[in-house]
C-alpha cells in the first residue's frame, strides 16, 4: 500500500485527484493538507472537506496549512477565473461535516513523517508553500520521504499564467526553488503533459453515464472546468492536471519521465516562476528531478472513469 499525504488547493482537478486516490486500492491517504492557491486557504480547506464528505470519506483528517506564499501576496486572479470565486465553482455542495484539525498542516506533515515506520509519498498539487516550510523547519524529514510527486511547471510548452510560468510554481516560486534544491526524490508532472491528457466532451459524458454519485460530481466539475477553459483559453477540452500525480502512483506506465536538472526563476519579472530544465545536460549540474515527457491520454481517461465507479473502502 502506498501511503500518501495530499497537499492541495481544491480546485476542480485537486478534487478529482482526491477522489481518484480515495478509490484506488493501492493508495492510503494519511491526511490532506491545504494551501492557498486556487483560492484563499479558508476556501480550499472547505472545498477539500466538502469533496471528502460527498464521497463518503470520513476517516481522512484535513489540516489547514499556509495562507500565503512564503514571500509574496497570493496571486488570485487566474485561480478565480478558472475555478470560480470560492475555488470550486459549479455544483453546490453542502457545508462540510469533516472538521478542520487543530494542528497546522506543516506540523502534520513533519509529525507524520517523523513517526512513520515506512517512507511516505508527498503529493503536492498546489503551490509548494507547505512542503518548503516543512523542509525548512524539519530537514530531517527528508529521510522519510519516498518521493514528492508534484503537479507544476511547464518545461517545453508555454505556461498558463504567463508565457513562461505555470500557476502553482508562479504563485510561490521561492517555495518551489527550495523544494527542487532539497535533494528529495522529485517527480514533476508538468503542463506539457497535463494539456495532452485532456477530457473531451465524450469523455465527460462517458463518466456521467456511469450514473453513480461520484461519477456524477466528476462530470459536473468537468462541465464547469471545460466552460472556464473555453472562456479563458479558447478551447473546449478539459485538463485534470492534478489527478495525473495520483495516476502515476496507480500505473507508472501512464507517464514517461526524464531525469534532469531543474531550477526556478525567482529574480526576473519576465520569467518569474519558470521551471528551467537542462534537457540536454549542457550545464553540468547534477540532475535533481524527473520531469514528465509523455502521457497516455486514453489510459488516463479509462483510469478516471473506472475508479470513479468504485465505492470508498477505508484503509485504516
Ligand atoms: C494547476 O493550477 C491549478 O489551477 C490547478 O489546480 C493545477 O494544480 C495547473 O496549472
Ligand atoms: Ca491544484
Amino acid at each position: 500500500m502506498k501511503q500518501i499525504i495530499m497537499d492541495c488547493d481544491p480546485g476542480h482537478d485537486d478534487a478529482i485527484a482526491l477522489l481518484l486516490a480515495s478509490r484506488s486500492d493501492q493508495i492510503k491517504i494519511l491526511g490532506v493538507t491545504t494551501v492557498a492557491g486556487n483560492s484563499e486557504l479558508e476556501n480550499t480547506s472547505r472545498n477539500a472537506r466538502k469533496i471528502l464528505d460527498y464521497a463518503d470519506i470520513f476517516d481522512v483528517p484535513v489540516y489547514a496549512g499556509c495562507s500565503t506564499p512564503m514571500m509574496r501576496d497570493l496571486y488570485r486572479l487566474t485561480g478565480a477565473i478558472i475555478h470560480g470565486e470560492d475555488g470550486l465553482g459549479g455544483p453546490t455542495l453542502p457545508d462540510p461535516v469533516t472538521p478542520i484539525e487543530q494542528e497546522h498542516g506543516v506540523d502534520f506533515i513533519i509529525r507524520t513523517l517523523r513517526q512513520a515506520e515506512e517512507k511516505i509519498i508527498l503529493v503536492p498539487t498546489g503551490p509548494l508553500t507547505n512542503i518548503a516550510m516543512a523542509l525548512i523547519k524539519a530537514p530531517d524529514i527528508k529521510d522519510k520521504i519516498e518521493k514528492i510527486v508534484i503537479m507544476g511547471g511547464a518545461v517545453v510548452d508555454p505556461g498558463n499564467i504567463t508565457s513562461a510560468a505555470e500557476f502553482n510554481i508562479y504563485v510561490d516560486p521561492e517555495a518551489a526553488k527550495i523544494v527542487f534544491a532539497s535533494g528529495c526524490n522529485i517527480y514533476l508532472n508538468t503542463l506539457d503533459i497535463s494539456m495532452k491528457a485532456v477530457f473531451y466532451e465524450e469523455d465527460i459524458e462517458r463518466v456521467r453515464a456511469q450514473g453513480d454519485k461520484v461519477s456524477d460530481i466528476v462530470a459536473r466539475l468537468l462541465d464547469f472546468f471545460a466552460d472556464t477553459h473555453v472562456k479563458h483559453f479558447g478551447f473546449r477540452a478539459c485538463p485534470i492536471h492534478d489527478a495525473l500525480c495520483i495516476g502515476v502512483l496507480i500505473d507508472e506506465s501512464l507517464v514517461e519521465f526524464q531525469k534532469v536538472f531543474l531550477d526556478i526563476s525567482v529574480n526576473d519579472p519576465l520569467t518569474l516562476g519558470e521551471t528551467v530544465a537542462d534537457l540536454w545536460g549542457i550545464t553540468g549540474n547534477e540532475p535533481n528531478c524527473y520531469i514528465s515527457m509523455k502521457v497516455d491520454r486514453e489510459k488516463f481517461v479509462d483510469m478516471i472513469a473506472e475508479h470513479m465507479k468504485k465505492p470508498y473502502i477505508s484503509k485504516n
